[in-house]
């Protein structure tokens, strides 16, 4: 099977209700946590792609077990100290860093030492962002400089630690989270704000847990050990999948989408108030709050009047995985657009700061760089007439899915290659693009 796609027209105007497959971030979370529950757990609504497929294979291979049941996944969790210890065992996290991150957390006192392997991808991404602090515990950590393979060995010993999280980043924040569960004492954590789906799922299964809300920082206070039972979850749409659709909707013509019970956590909506910033009007209706995770229906309606932005800083973390559709949003926009500290994107599954800044080139759209500040000159009448080739960067979904989304609504004749990354967060983008009309081989 080929593993390109091309795209030789936009799309044209449609008028869909959709839903995205269940977010990715907290069907990890589930995952693991269920295989430290005491007893059974169902998940419902568990994002089928590779990323949490991995997740599920990794708590089998240290004893969990796990089926799938109609439409919801049994895990059969065994506790805090439930991982079967067996000699040499290998845990491959394929290209997920949230799964790779947030199991060494929860493997600091396994009796014998695992071995974490993942992709070509995960293997050049930092771990001494997580190794350094659960070193602090006292489990002991060999690694291969900053990078995968990490040999991990628990400790029967383990001590609560003060840690400061300087990053805004959410695996790092909830690695140390998930090994203060099984720590004696409590644990402090001044983390930099980033998404909460850990702190909102450690309130819903009564795991003790103080939050003080600063400006920029939040102070965590996690008392261990904290044993905890199995739970029922249905978990919510991805915000970070919607988005594809989101931006689709806003660069074609007369065109309206609906997309369905997603999680609008604040601390994932920075796409909707960026793009709300940038003139898009998007609404969200039949609001709710679900085990303490919002969720909303979003609506969105072609704009044609769409104009720049000086992006807050601190709408960074909220938007983080949602720059490359919301660099597409301005190169069609009016105006010269300001983004500023987008370092931590260079720290993706692939380095997304550069292969965007490649990308609008590759369009012919301005834009000057300081360091991690980005301007951006929007070209309100941006049509493409060229053909283009994306290449394979590293599997990162994120980017083909970024460029299928340009072809359709800029035009040009492409050749996008690397269509097997969506299986990592988003299997079913091509069949929903379809639905909406979109012409793809
Ligand atoms: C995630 C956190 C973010 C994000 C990633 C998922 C999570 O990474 O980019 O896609 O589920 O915790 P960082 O923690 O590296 O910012």
């Amino acid at each position: 099977m080929k593993n390109h796609i091309q795209i030789r027209n936009t799309i044209k105007p449609f008028n869909q209700k959709i839903e995205v497959s269940g977010d990715k971030s907290i069907s990890i979370r589930c995952v693991l946590l269920a295989s430290q529950a005491i007893g059974k757990t169902r998940l419902y609504n568990l994002l089928e792609s590779e990323d949490v497929m991995n997740s599920l294979n990794s708590i089998k291979k240290l004893g969990i077990k796990f089926k799938k049941i109609e439409n919801f996944y049994e895990i059969y969790g065994c506790g805090l100290s439930g991982y079967k210890s067996e000699k040499k065992v290998v845990i491959d996290a394929g290209n997920s860093g949230t799964l790779a991150r947030l199991i060494l957390g929860l493997l600091i006192n396994t009796k014998k030492e695992i071995k974490l392997i993942g992709d070509r991808s995960l293997s050049k991404r930092d771990f001494s962002r997580v190794t350094n602090p659960l070193k602090l515990f006292g489990a002991n950590i060999i690694s291969n400089k900053k990078n995968l393979p990490v040999k991990i060995t628990g400790s029967e010993f383990l001590r609560p630690i003060n840690y400061v999280e300087k990053l805004g980043s959410a695996q790092c924040k909830s690695s140390v989270m998930l090994a203060a569960i099984k720590t004696p004492g409590k644990t402090f954590i001044r983390a930099k704000k980033s998404r909460n789906h850990t702190e909102l799922i450690f309130r819903y299964l009564k795991i003790p847990i103080k939050i003080i809300q600063k400006n920029e920082y939040d102070n965590i206070e996690i008392n261990g050990p904290a044993n905890f039972n199995g739970f029922n979850y249905k978990i919510p749409g991805d915000i970070s999948s919607s988005a594809f659709f989101i931006v689709l909707t806003l660069l074609s013509k007369n065109s309206k989408i609906i997309i369905r019970n997603v999680n609008v956590n604040n601390s994932r909506t920075g796409i909707l108030k960026i793009l709300n910033k940038m003139n898009a009007k998007i609404s969200l209706m039949n609001r709710k709050i679900y085990n303490g995770e919002k969720q909303a229906d979003i609506i969105v309606k072609s704009r044609s009047n769409l104009k720049c932005i000086n992006c807050p800083k601190n709408l960074n973390s909220s938007a983080i995985d949602e720059f490359l559709v919301i660099f597409l949003v301005a190169a069609k926009a009016k105006g010269i657009s300001r983004f500023k500290n987008l370092s931590e994107l260079n720290k993706k599954e692939s380095p997304r700061l550069e292969i965007a800044l490649e990308f609008l080139k590759k369009i012919g759209i301005k834009f000057s760089r300081k360091k991690d500040d980005v301007k951006i000159y929007g070209n309100p009448n941006l049509n493409l007439k060229g053909s283009y080739v994306m290449e394979d960067f590293r599997k990162d979904h994120r980017i083909f899915m970024m460029s299928c989304i340009a072809a359709l609504s800029f035009g040009g004749k492409w050749k996008i290659k690397d269509k097997d990354s969506i299986k990592t967060s988003f299997p079913t983008f091509i069949k929903l693009l379809k639905r909406l009309g979109a012409k793809l081989n």
